[in-house]
């Protein structure tokens, strides 16, 4: 069985990230849709929040898995016997950031590749801190996130 894992913090889940997500699971057995516990930015949403955000905008997808996971991506790749990762691209800064980090990877994990699906281009602009901070401002955010996602963040705003 092939297994591929998308990790991220998804604060929140994007259109951009769902986009990633069809496709990835297209090309694999299982995806592991891996929302990290120790991310350096402050996160806006908990975990269980962003969990249910990422459940709810993938009811209809049967071969995923929704995790968290702790520590080193690459340990747990290892632990789950993941062949790939999975990783958008947006643009040239997503390359020398990703290209760096996948490098690495290698060397903990060297049994799991790393994939780089290019985002389309309606999602290259998209990221979860624009998303915040135009919600913040009242901005419609219908096109950039999924409607769950939209009704938490106004909630979250508003209160
Ligand atoms: N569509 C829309 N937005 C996207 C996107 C896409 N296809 N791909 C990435 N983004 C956005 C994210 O929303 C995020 O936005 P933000 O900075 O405004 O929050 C930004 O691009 C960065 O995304 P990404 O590179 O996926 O980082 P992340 O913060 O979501 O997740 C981890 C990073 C968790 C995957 C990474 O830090 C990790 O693996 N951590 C574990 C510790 C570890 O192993 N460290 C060593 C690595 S060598």
């Amino acid at each position: 069985m092939r297994i591929g894992i998308y990790p991220g913090s998804f604060d929140p889940l994007t259109l951009g990230h769902l986009d990633i997500i069809e496709r990835a699971r297209n090309i694999c057995d299982k995806l592991i849709i891996a929302a990290a516990l120790n991310i350096s930015k402050k996160p806006l949403f908990s975990i269980e929040e962003r969990l249910e955000m990422i459940r709810h905008s993938c009811t209809s997808m049967n071969n995923i898995e929704i995790v968290t996971f702790n520590g080193l991506l690459a340990d747990f790749c290892k632990e789950r016997n993941v062949n790939f990762i999975a990783k958008g691209i947006r643009n040239r800064m997503d390359i020398d950031y990703e290209y760096a980090v996948s490098i690495m990877n290698r060397k903990l994990a060297p049994e799991t590749e790393t994939i780089f699906l290019l985002s389309r281009s309606e999602h290259s602009f998209i990221s979860s801190s624009m998303v915040k901070e135009v919600a913040s401002y009242g901005g419609d955010i219908t096109s950039v996130v999924p409607q769950f996602v939209k009704q938490k963040l106004i909630e979250k705003f508003s209160s």
